[in-house]
């Protein structure tokens, strides 16, 4: 597919309102709808059907349906309807919850794919705005098209002089991840008022704004937590050095440069992290999105869901726990530990692959590639973690439970290496995920048939029972009276300690 970035013409407007028009003025109208109509996927025909039995005999046809890779799905939306039963699957671990054409991951053969591309050969020949493109096109970008796409991203790098004000209200040494939530959240406060979510044109631009501003926002979160003072991003540096250069550029030193490796390995770490399906941050996206709420709202309800430790924070917590660890002696007992599920082996094991994530050995390559341009080959977190993935592999408990390194396992002492402080890492993490998010907010929001969020439950509390009133109940909960802060008979004033 020829994917002309939609018109020459948008490239440097300065409005949401004159990127309309420039838009209803295009010559090239009609191939854009058709670009916007490619990127829409449908749930298929079905071919075939499963009968399901009942207790009381009663049997049902269910629709098979069929992907172009991927195991095969039982279609229960017609269930309840048919039988009276619905399906109990807490976790989501056997349940499609949309139709998708982003990325595909098989997990039995350590495979993902970014629109039918191995990561391994995005990351080998790509950059990360290419791979944003990709993502959100549908198609890798020409030598021109990349060009033009690149303009309109840094045309749009920096944020609302009024949006760094947000910033002064945190405390200082927030988390990082804190601050982000919150600014992201705030973003909707700036694309509120004539954001038309139904209007393809208008998700593409706020996709393009999201990702063109995560870079600043992420780096102020950084800066606002030491009291350094904000960097603005140059038109001379790629998104990634502009990332690196918000983050760590000295105001006062004119000769600041970006280290180029650095800033490379970095940018394979973003294409790394872009999209991975329907993961639990990516699944709240498309929940919340799926009210028709603003779209940054729904980003930021992703990053928080990113930043916990079983997603998106692992890679925080493998540098903690490698820390605690602290030498190869400690390995034998701490696994001991694992195994009497006292704690969990971060940065090991995924829902999804039950065999190697593809993203964990170019993110080792890698780990190797930046302590040896650093001079710091003999570096005690890299010796540590690869003794301990070796026990961890040798063990029959992880043999038995398919649990293999993900990810997050060795970025941490990439990033670490880099120079990046550890409360960063997952800030890092959401950088790299906005597109994957924010692509999948926007496929989910082109389709038509758009349906709310919303899982039953199987309900095992009281059932309906006769109301007592307030002096007839039984004082039930003195043991928990002593949450309650509120000292009884002291006179005098205290302090609020909110
Ligand atoms: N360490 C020790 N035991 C584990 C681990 C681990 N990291 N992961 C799973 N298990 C055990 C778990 O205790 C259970 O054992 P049993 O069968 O005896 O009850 C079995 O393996 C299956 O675990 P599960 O919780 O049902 O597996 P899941 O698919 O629901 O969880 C996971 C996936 C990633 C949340 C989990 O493996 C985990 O907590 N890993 C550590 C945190 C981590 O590294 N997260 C980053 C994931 S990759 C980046 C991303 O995409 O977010």
């Amino acid at each position: 597919m020829d994917l002309v970035c939609h018109s020459p013409k948008l490239v440097h407007r300065s409005s949401l309102t004159r990127h309309k028009q420039e838009i209803k003025e295009s010559k090239d109208l009609t191939k854009i709808e058709q670009i916007y109509k490619d990127l829409v996927p449908t749930a298929p025909e079905s071919k075939e059907v499963c009968k399901v039995t009942f207790p009381d005999g009663k049997i049902i046809e269910l629709p098979i349906l069929l992907g172009t890779l991927g195991p095969p799905m039982i279609d229960v939306r017609n269930l309840y309807g048919k039988s009276g039963y619905f399906t109990f699957d807490p976790g989501f671990t056997n349940t499609g919850s949309c139709v998708s054409q982003i990325t595909y991951i098989d997990g039995e053969k350590g495979e993902l794919l970014y629109r039918g591309y191995k990561i391994q050969d995005i990351a080998e020949n790509c950059d990360f705005i290419e791979t944003c493109y990709l993502l959100l096109y549908g198609e890798l970008p020409s030598v021109e098209d990349k060009k033009k796409f690149d303009d309109e991203i840094k045309h749009e790098m920096l944020v609302h002089d009024k949006l760094i004000s947000f910033y002064k209200g945190f405390q200082s040494g927030a988390h990082p991840m804190a601050i982000l939530v919150g600014v992201v959240g705030a973003l909707s406060s700036f694309m509120y008022d004539g954001l038309d979510i139904e209007d393809p044109i208008q998700r593409e631009y706020a996709a393009i704004k999201l990702i063109a501003k995560m870079p600043m926002i992420a780096a102020i979160s950084f800066r606002t937590a030491m009291g350094l003072p904000i960097i603005y991003p140059r038109n001379d540096l790629t998104y990634t050095e502009n990332f690196l250069y918000m983050m760590f550029a000295d105001p006062m030193d004119k000769d600041w440069q970006v280290d180029k490796l650095l800033a490379d390995v970095l940018d394979k770490i973003l294409i790394l992290h872009a999209d991975h399906e329907q993961n639990a941050s990516t699944a709240t996206v498309r929940i919340a999105g799926s009210s028709l709420a603003n779209p940054f709202a729904c980003i930021a309800a992703g990053i928080a869901s990113l930043w916990g430790p079983m997603h998106g924070g692992a890679n925080e917590a493998v540098l903690n726990m490698l820390d605690e660890i602290q030498i190869k002696e400690n390995i034998p007992s701490t696994i001991d530990l694992i195994k009497d599920k006292k704690f969990r082996l971060m940065g090991f094991g995924h829902r999804v692959y039950k065999n190697f994530d593809p993203r964990a050995g170019i993110m080792r390559t890698l780990c190797h590639k930046v302590l040896k341009h650093i001079g710091s080959e003999d570096d005690q977190f890299l010796e540590l973690s690869m003794e301990l993935e070796k026990c961890a592999l040798e063990d029959k408990y992880f043999v038995d439970r398919k649990l293999y390194p993900n990810v997050d396992y060795y970025s941490g002492i990439v990033l670490k290496a880099i120079g990046i402080p550890k409360d960063m890492f997952t800030v890092i993490f959401a950088l790299a995920r906005s597109i994957g998010w924010i692509s999948q907010w926007r496929e989910m929001i082109s389709e038509k048939m758009i349906k709310i969020g919303r899982p039953r439950q199987l309900y095992v509390g009281q059932k309906e029972r006769k109301f007592m009133n307030i002096a007839d109940r039984k004082d039930n909960f003195k043991e928990l009276t002593s949450i309650f802060k509120v000292k009884k008979g002291k006179k005098g004033f205290t302090i609020y300690n909110p």
